[in-house]
């Protein structure tokens, strides 16, 4: 009888290693979202599953080129946040898969379009729009105008009080660029880059580091979505929110499901919970004031108001494209970022 049993466990264990099931309940996640929300999000899967989450956090082009140079050999299950762009680029180039959530009819148009038109290798998990803060002290410190528009950003009282991130490494500072091609037209939104570059004290590789260090005092002006300027101010910063005059671009910040994941079911699971009013709520825990994409999941009244901003009809199908953000990213720094400051 015993030997039965032995054997028995045995076959059933051969079995499970064939069939690769029996892995500890273990998933990677890749996080561009701000780092506070990532480890809550990790966490509360965790609580809520059993499931053991390896969270990396990394901005959203640093975290496409790492899920492009690993695609022949994936280490990350799912890509959770980060702006949508590079997300599409991903579906574009097969990087991601095709998942189709039991919770999508509980989303927004928006968040359901952003899954259309990536043939469901992406969705929208929150919207935010652009814009920019300001160290109120600093800059009345240095007897500084109040800027209200981008082209203010251009006047010379401002050289090395402006902050960005790098839009290569920096979903935010991407949308940045795309926002002026887009506002301005190629040709103008270009030169508005090279204007702003005479200003910028430093590119930083996270998209709202320029915000978190005006709130420390170590810079007056970030260009970050305008959520995250919010953020510092009801952390207590002296930092105004600028919705600029001439119109902003936004983001549809999204979640992809790694092509070739190692832990599917794993994958799947985090998914549909990340896009549950439950898991949605915990952005207010860490000021997280994206607008979030399932209906019934609750919204901070410090959020922005995106109906009171004026939001630019942005191309995601265009500015997503791979061929697209390679060509904007390439004459950025060929012709921006060469020049001197
Ligand atoms: C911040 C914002 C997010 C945005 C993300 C992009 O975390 O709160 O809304 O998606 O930046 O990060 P990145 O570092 O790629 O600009």
């Amino acid at each position: 009888m015993k030997s039965i049993k032995f054997a028995f466990g045995i076959s059933l264990f051969a079995f499970a290693a064939a069939t690769g099931s029996a892995h500890a309940d273990k998933m990677t996640l890749y996080c561009s979202a701000q780092e506070d929300w990532c480890q809550l999000m990790a966490r509360s899967f965790e609580e809520a599953t059993g499931i053991d989450v390896n969270m990396t956090r990394k901005s959203s082009g640093e975290t496409f080129a790492q899920i492009r140079a690993e695609s022949a050999n994936p280490k990350g299950d799912v890509w959770w946040g980060g702006t949508g762009d590079p997300h599409l680029q991903a579906a574009e180039e097969g990087l991601t898969q095709e998942y189709v959530s039991p919770m999508r009819d509980q989303l927004h148009d928006w968040a359901i379009s952003q899954a259309e038109s990536a043939g469901n290798r992406t969705i929208g998990i929150y919207s935010g729009a652009l814009g920019y803060g300001y160290n109120t002290d600093l800059a009345s410190a240095n007897n500084l105008p109040e800027p209200s528009c981008w082209k203010d950003l251009l006047k010379p009282e401002y050289k090395g009080h402006v902050q960005m991130a790098n839009p290569n490494s920096s979903g935010t500072a991407y949308t940045t660029l795309a926002s002026m091609v887009q506002i301005f037209g190629e040709d103008e939104g270009f030169e508005f880059m090279k204007g702003l570059h005479a200003n910028i004290n430093q590119y930083t590789k996270s998209g709202s580091a320029p915000i978190k260090a005006a709130g420390r005092g170590e810079n007056t002006i970030g260009i970050v979505f305008m959520h995250d300027a919010v953020k510092q101010a009801v952390s207590g910063f002296p930092i105004k929110v600028v919705a600029p005059c001439e119109g902003t671009g936004y983001e549809i910040g999204s979640m992809s499901i790694i092509d070739g994941a190692r832990n599917l079911d794993e994958a799947k699971k985090f998914y549909d919970w990340a896009l549950s009013p439950e898991a949605q709520n915990l952005a207010l825990e860490v000021n997280a004031f994206q607008v979030p994409s399932n209906k019934n999941s609750e919204t901070s009244p410090s959020a922005p108001d995106m109906s009171q901003i004026k939001l630019i009809d942005y191309d995601f199908a265009k500015y997503g494209s791979s061929d697209e953000r390679k060509r904007l990213l390439q004459k950025w720094d060929e012709e921006v970022s060469t020049l001197p400051q």
